[in-house]
């Protein structure tokens, strides 16, 4: 007997192909759901082609995309939205007509991947010159395979034997599909490919779009804009060889005028790729709007050698009807299940103490213990001791690429004060730079040639700092290995791994002038491999992405790092605007956020240590401060709001955030809150920034509760309105709403909510 749905080539993964098949066949399947469900697996995504119309349909969680093979063999995207019935059939594709003489079909017809040829004037995915002179490259659908929620679609040129796999994978839980494009040299000769990007994704046609971002700088990262898309193109990008700040590579598009953050419908999406990346939103000359990105077109010259293929990053992409809220919260979600380290439970985040704002460069045994004994007396469980205790580091002047202990700062090495640290009750992290190697050391005296330059060129410096060219294998082996041997040698938990500047000069003088710019992939790709290899080594140990604050966040490097530095501003407001920027795209799970002095070094200015606990408390908590100079009331203040964080620490790091107020606009408060993953618990946060003329909070409107179910609420810090009752319902909290008694500038509160009854069941 042939398997159910056993054409060749289609999937067998059951849900949403039961209409499709005969009678037995749905009846087997029927059984298997059931059974399914019992087992309480999550729920499968299904994957079909249809013989007859060559129409490819995905459905998943809340989304249906598909797409064709249309007259001309050209895979041509169809729809991306709401999840479709079950029943719903697709017409098969049919290029769309030209706009007269001046645009041939191929502009004008939506394609979920475009090489650059035959007069196309949109954005292309892919761009190659041959040794020839020939740059023209027409792709056309070859074959398929589907592998459970995974797609393949292989494309060849028109003559030449060039090949693109396009692969699709859409995530049961959230419906974001993954999408990358592979592409294969079988010709005789290496080729220089000049664009390479994942995929496009088309958008139904509209003229009312608003395209949101996040941009930033040093200190200020996390800002979100938004902007009406106008016929013509925005790009999003890097330049840097690395994710940067300026921009993140996340997007979302919603409709202009949709001011309600958890109704309308969202498309978005997010790059995994920590080196120069792209994205670019454009709106053609039929008012047709898409969204293509990848590798950086900008210097970009991969050259492949015959016989080689090339993976471009992942680019990932989904659609909510729930507002830009429901698209952080399904990304946050999809973060958590699909992509982190240890996904689909990855382990909640420790509460760190980390000493660079407390000592900078002058860090010794002694001192750290001292800050390691006053750490652990709050209930910190992490201590991490950051710059300044390798080589010649007594300021930024020196030391970095010499990863071994300052022997005048740690005579013995480091395994006293891990030792110490353990003995604790707390675990050890160290902060390393790996790719970076000041002028002044010993790495640079015996390796200068091991840096990104162009002979005969500057070497441009930033924090007096030069880049290891890690596309170099000896390079890439030599970071390996001191980091491998720093972890064999010492009883190292976490690594806070920094990146302290961006490219420039980017040569690689040792290769052929045709191959120095595989650098933009290849340094990356042996970054990604250095982590893994690290990780699978010593599988116990957990890493930070930091990039002097928010430079290296994103879906690539998050695959292989528990948690991110959001940014080197600590002031308490300014976190809060960051966080909630951040939060767009990341989930607050891997959000690190100390508690620092005050006044703040970044802006002076001077905030409550409650007010800064509520603030870190949002994310994943850390404690930066100089402890050295904390009263007696401090620690105890300190001691009881880390008690309380972790008895709220799921709920904030692994719930569904609401934002109730955003902290934008010139608002002068802002609110937000948690939904536990299993609804027992929320927790609210409010803060009123100023206090003009005395207006009062505005009422907070809760979000996401079960109208029905019985809620009882407890301040954790600050007052609510004297007339809140102790318990009501999600409806009450929802419609009523709360008073929270915040008067003055600078204030703070927070409460939670814990549901007396079963969902859905009145008490
Ligand atoms: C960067 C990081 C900081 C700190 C310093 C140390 O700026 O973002 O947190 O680690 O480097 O030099």
């Amino acid at each position: 007997m042939q398997p159910c749905g056993g054409r060749p080539g289609k999937s067998i993964v059951p849900w949403a192909s039961v209409f499709t098949m005969a009678a037995g066949c749905a009846l087997a399947l029927l059984l298997s759901l059931a059974s399914a469900a019992q087992a309480q697996q999550p729920p499968a995504a299904a994957i079909r082609y249809d013989n007859t119309t060559r129409v490819f349909r995905l459905d998943a969680a809340g989304v249906t995309y598909a797409f064709g093979v249309n007259e001309a063999g050209e895979l041509q995207s169809l729809y991306w939205g709401a999840r479709l019935a079950a029943g719903d059939s697709f017409p098969a594709a049919h290029s769309r007509p030209g706009w007269a003489s001046f645009d041939p079909p191929v502009n004008t017809t939506p394609q979920e991947f475009v090489a650059w040829g035959g007069g196309l004037y949109v954005e292309p995915d892919l761009k190659i010159t041959f040794p020839d002179g020939n740059r023209d490259l027409v792709l056309r659908y070859v074959s398929h395979r589907i592998d459970g929620n995974r797609l393949l679609v292989t494309m060849k040129d028109i003559s030449l034997e060039v090949y693109v796999t396009l692969e699709y994978q859409i995530d049961p839980a959230t419906g974001i599909l993954r999408r990358s494009a592979t592409i294969e040299n079988r010709t005789d000769a290496p080729f220089t490919i000049e664009q390479a990007f994942a995929a496009t994704w088309n958008l139904p046609r509209a003229n009312d779009y608003r395209l949101h971002y996040l941009t930033g700088r040093w200190a200020a990262e996390w800002q979100v804009q938004q902007q009406p898309v106008h016929p013509g193109k925005t790009v999003l990008e890097s330049r840097r060889g690395t994710t940067g700040a300026q921009n993140n590579p996340w997007f979302a598009i919603d409709h202009q005028g949709e001011n309600d953050p958890d109704h309308g419908a969202v498309w978005f999406g997010a790059l995994g790729w920590s080196g120069s990346w792209e994205i670019a939103v454009e709106q053609d000359q039929v008012q047709d709007v898409r969204v293509s990105g990848g590798f950086n077109s900008f210097d970009f010259g991969y050259l492949l050698q015959k016989g080689q293929s090339l993976r471009t990053p992942d680019f990932y992409a989904g659609y909510t009807q729930n507002g830009m809220g429901g698209a952080s919260r399904l990304l946050h979600q999809f973060e958590i299940g699909s992509i982190l380290p240890h996904a689909p439970s990855p382990p909640l985040r420790p509460v760190l103490y980390n000493s660079w704002e407390a000592t900078q460069f002058s860090v010794d045994e002694a001192g750290q213990i001292a800050l390691a004994e006053k750490a652990a007396s709050i209930g910190v469980e992490r201590f991490v001791m950051d710059d300044g205790w390798f080589g010649e580091r007594n300021n930024d002047h020196a030391g970095l690429g010499d990863w071994y202990p300052n022997p005048q700062k740690f005579p013995h090495g480091l395994k006293p004060l891990i030792d110490k640290v353990h003995a604790l009750g707390m675990s050890f992290g160290l902060w390393v730079e790996p790719e970076m190697v000041n002028p002044d050391s010993r790495l640079y005296r015996e390796h200068p040639d091991w840096v990104l330059y162009f002979p005969g060129r500057p070497r441009s410096e930033g924090r007096n700092q030069l880049v290891l060219n890690l596309a170099r294998p000896d390079v890439r082996d030599w970071v390996f290995n001191t980091l491998n041997d720093l972890l064999n040698q010492n009883a190292i938990d976490f690594l806070k791994w920094d990146y302290n500047r961006n490219w420039s000069e980017p040569g690689w003088p040792q290769v052929p002038p045709d191959q120095e710019k595989n650098v933009y992939v290849d340094f990356i790709r042996n970054y990604y491999s250095i982590l893994a290899e690290l990780r699978q080594k010593h599988p116990k140990l957990e890493i930070e992405s930091c990039s002097g604050g928010g430079g290296r966040v994103d879906l690539g490097v998050m695959r292989y790092t528990d948690e991110v530095w959001p940014s080197d501003n600590t002031d308490a407001y300014d976190r809060l605007i960051i966080q909630n920027g951040f939060t767009y795209a990341y989930t607050p799970g891997v959000m690190m956020a100390w508690v620092t002095d005050s006044p703040s070094w970044a802006n002076h200015r001077t905030l409550s240590l409650e007010y800064r606990f509520l603030s870190s408390m949002q994310g994943s908590l850390g404690v930066g401060a100089n402890l050295n100079l904390w009263t007696p009331q401090d620690f105890a203040t300190a001691k009881k709001m880390i008690a309380q964080y972790k008895s709220i620490r799921e709920t904030v790091q692994r719930g569904r955030l609401y934002r109730l107020i955003q902290p934008i606009d010139g608002s002068e408060q802002s609110a937000t809150e948690y939904v536990g993953p299993d609804g027992r618990q929320t927790v609210v946060f409010a803060f009123l920034h100023s206090s003009s003329e005395m207006y009062p909070y505005p009422r907070l409107y809760l979000r996401g509760l079960d109208r029905t179910a019985t809620y009882r609420v407890s301040a954790l810090d600050g007052q609510l309105d004297a007339g809140t009752p102790q318990e009501a319902s999600g409806a009450w909290w929802m419609s009523h709403g709360v008073y929270v008694d915040l008067t003055g500038d600078f204030q703070a509160a927070a409460f939670t909510l814990e549901r007396q009854t079963e969902p859905g069941r009145a008490p």
